[in-house]
């Protein structure tokens, strides 16, 4: 796959997306959302994929929000058009059925944040800075942060984050629950690396049925996640993943799953 504002490759089960605008921070504009679309159906289709990092190119930025040029030129027609537009991709990336982490090596600003949001966690560089600016121009954040923020953290603290503007560093970013750990700038893709491949050692079947379980878990009730939980715990033990892992186990050895 080819594409202008973002570069992808595959190492190994992984795929890495960067965000590749620097010079823009690595702004989201349309083509670039366009593409992020693409990458992310075609990981979706690809078998050989297991679980996919996404991060921004350079050292400044993960992504510094929606294109502020493209923005300024919405009415509310477009925007309505805009946001959803966004969200679907966002969505995409959620509902991807496969892990999404994102490595935040910078900024992650506005679109940026709730880009973060969408994958299924976060690890941070210390130099990241997470916000919801939006009200500085005017809006509201457009692309699921008002609900994404309010479920990963707490309604409080997304009102404040969002209400204000204000900008949090790395380790306020880690303390309210918005990334599961901080590391220096240098070795950010290396751990990211280092964590998929911890999954992609495991059961891919029982990896994704976990990962249903958990993103609708955000959907549901309790009972009715429960309920889908049992359902998904039921189906793994018909895997012959599932023979290998509790054989392996008893017959203390390390465990070669298939995915099958
Ligand atoms: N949309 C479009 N362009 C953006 C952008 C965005 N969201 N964020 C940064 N850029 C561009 C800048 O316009 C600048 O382009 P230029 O060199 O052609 O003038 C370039 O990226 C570098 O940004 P700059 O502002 O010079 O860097 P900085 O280090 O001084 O400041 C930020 C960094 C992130 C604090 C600042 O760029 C910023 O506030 N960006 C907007 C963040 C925002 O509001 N995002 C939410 C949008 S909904």
């Amino acid at each position: 796959m080819e594409f202008q504002n973002i570069l992808f490759e595959i190492n190994d089960k992984v795929a890495i997306v960067k965000i590749n605008r620097p010079k823009k921070l690595n702004a989201l504009n349309e083509a670039t959302l366009l593409e992020l679309k693409e990458v992310f159906t075609g990981i979706k289709n690809n078998d050989d994929i297991y679980v996919a990092i996404l991060t921004g190119e350079g050292e400044k930025a993960f992504v510094a929000g929606a294109d502020i040029n493209e923005l300024n030129r919405l009415d509310s027609i477009s925007a309505k058009k805009f946001s959803e537009f966004g969200q679907g991709v966002f969505n995409l990336i959620e509902n991807l059925g496969k892990p999404v982490i994102a490595a935040v090596n910078g900024f992650a600003l506005g679109g940026g944040c709730e880009l973060a949001l969408a994958c299924h966690f976060r690890i941070a560089s210390e130099n990241a800075k997470f916000g919801q600016p939006e009200v500085n121009l005017g809006i509201i954040p457009g692309y699921g942060g008002t609900q994404r923020l309010a479920k990963q953290i707490n309604s409080g603290r997304a009102a404040q984050l969002i209400l204000t503007g204000e900008m949090i560093d790395a380790g306020e970013a880690y303390r309210i629950g918005l990334v599961n750990k901080v590391y220096k700038p240098d070795e950010l893709m290396d751990k990211a690396l280092q964590i998929a491949n911890v999954i992609v050692s495991k059961g891919q079947i029982a990896v994704r049925y976990a990962l249903q379980a958990v993103v609708a878990s955000n959907n549901l009730s309790i009972s009715q996640g429960l309920n889908l939980e049992a359902s998904l715990f039921a189906l793994t033990t018909g895997t012959e993943d599932f023979k290998e892992g509790t054989s392996a186990f008893l017959e203390k050895r390390k465990p070669g799953f298939k995915g099958k």
